[in-house]
């Protein structure tokens, strides 16, 4: 190893050594973010060292250090206010951010997977191609040089499935889950909407592998080409939301953004090359409309004489929560008359009139 290398490793040690003080005299201040922020800055410096070690004790001491500032800063996001009981390992609990408005960025790793996607074939196959091979395979690709795409955009109108197929996605994959839109990550006060937006995806980065699902993308980073959004206050969003993607390029992070309003995001994110795609998730055609009303049809009793392909042809124009809501009307009116007639539990089904009743009054 050169003489750099150990200046550059000395270097490492000094700033590992003052994130880690820092984050003490946050604490003992009652600074809990800051503090937090400081053991996610140690944690990294600690992660550089690790590289520099030959040794592989030496190594893992450094990464299992990093791997506690980690722990530590995730614990007291999680649990402002220091309740000494916080449980442990990021790798086994449900991890949480709390925005400074006291709000939940994240959820587990959602109890989905694509056997809960309908239709969608396009977007399953693109999870698959750009996402799920290179994550199994990761010889091939290398030696291709082609990794992981880590950053999409969905956009479409409401109710199509973008949140639900990013849940999937991630339950397929077995991450965790971060979510966050408009309502936790926007804020009047200045500066904050940064912070929050950096919180978030530290949260993500601490307790990878992780998807961080941003909704309402058009509201989070709007397009500073329009005048009412050239304020300093979304510029800085917007870097921040840059400075994040680049981040998370070495990580074993995905990010998904959605948007009913694809035009009004900012076009420096659009056009990022850290956002690999943009996928645009449509109203269901005719043969998504079939595996929908399939998908949520074959969990219920139903009567021999439905006829999908009415169903389909009845239901244009539909979106994926549209077909799922008349699915569910129709089993109640199915409920209604098994309770006003008495009917068995077995003899209980819906009927073609349950169905074409509730699309009649869509
Ligand atoms: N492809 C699908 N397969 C099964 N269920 C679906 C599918 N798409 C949507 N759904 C159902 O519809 C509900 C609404 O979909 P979702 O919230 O994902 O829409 P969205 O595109 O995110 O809408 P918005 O733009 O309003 O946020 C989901 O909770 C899910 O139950
Ligand atoms: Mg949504």
């Amino acid at each position: 190893m050169s003489e750099f290398s150990n200046v550059g490793k000395e270097l490492l040690v000094d700033q590992y050594e003052e994130h880690k003080e820092a984050a003490q005299t946050h604490l003992e201040n009652g600074r809990e973010h800051e503090a937090a922020k400081s053991y996610l800055k140690a944690a990294e410096a600690s992660e550089s060292i690790a590289e520099y070690e030959q040794d592989e004790v030496l190594q893992q001491k450094r990464l299992d250090l990093s791997r506690k500032m980690r722990r530590a800063a995730s614990d007291l996001v999680e649990n402002p206010g220091g309740d000494e009981d916080v449980p442990g390992s990021v790798e086994t609990q449900t991890t949480g951010v709390q925005g400074s408005e006291g709000l939940e960025f994240d959820k587990p790793v959602p109890g989905k997977s694509f056997e809960d996607l309908a239709g969608m074939t396009g977007l399953k196959d693109t999870f698959h191609r750009k996402i799920i091979q290179p994550l199994e395979h990761p010889e091939i690709y290398k030696s291709l040089d082609i990794g992981v795409v880590n950053g999409f955009i969905l956009y479409g109108p409401p109710g199509t499935g973008k949140t639900h197929s990013a849940e999937c996605l991630a339950g397929e994959l077995g991450f965790n889950f971060f979510t966050a839109g408009s309502a936790e990550l926007t804020s009047s006060l200045v500066g904050e909407t940064p912070e929050l937006i950096h919180q978030l995806f530290s949260e993500a980065i601490s307790a990878q592998p992780s998807l961080v699902f941003v909704d309402e993308l058009d509201d989070v980073v709007p397009d500073r080409g329009d005048a009412a959004n050239s304020s300093h206050g979304y510029v800085q969003s917007v870097n921040q939301f840059l400075k994040e993607l680049t981040r998370i390029q070495d990580e074993d992070v995905i990010f998904l953004g959605a948007t009913n309003r694809i035009g009004s995001v900012d076009e420096a994110v659009k056009g990022s090359h850290r956002v690999q795609e943009l996928i645009e998730v449509p109203l269901p055609d005719a043969e998504a409309r079939k595996e929908l009303f399939q998908h949520f049809l074959n969990r219920r009793s139903i009567a021999s004489t439905v006829d999908l392909e009415r169903l389909v042809e009845a239901s244009q124009g539909f979106s994926a929560a549209d077909i799922e809501t008349v699915c569910m009307e129709a089993a109640r009116h199915a409920a209604d008359r098994a309770l006003e007639q008495g009917i068995e539990v077995e003899e209980v089904e819906v009927t073609k009139t349950d169905l074409e009743k509730v699309l009649s009054c869509q």
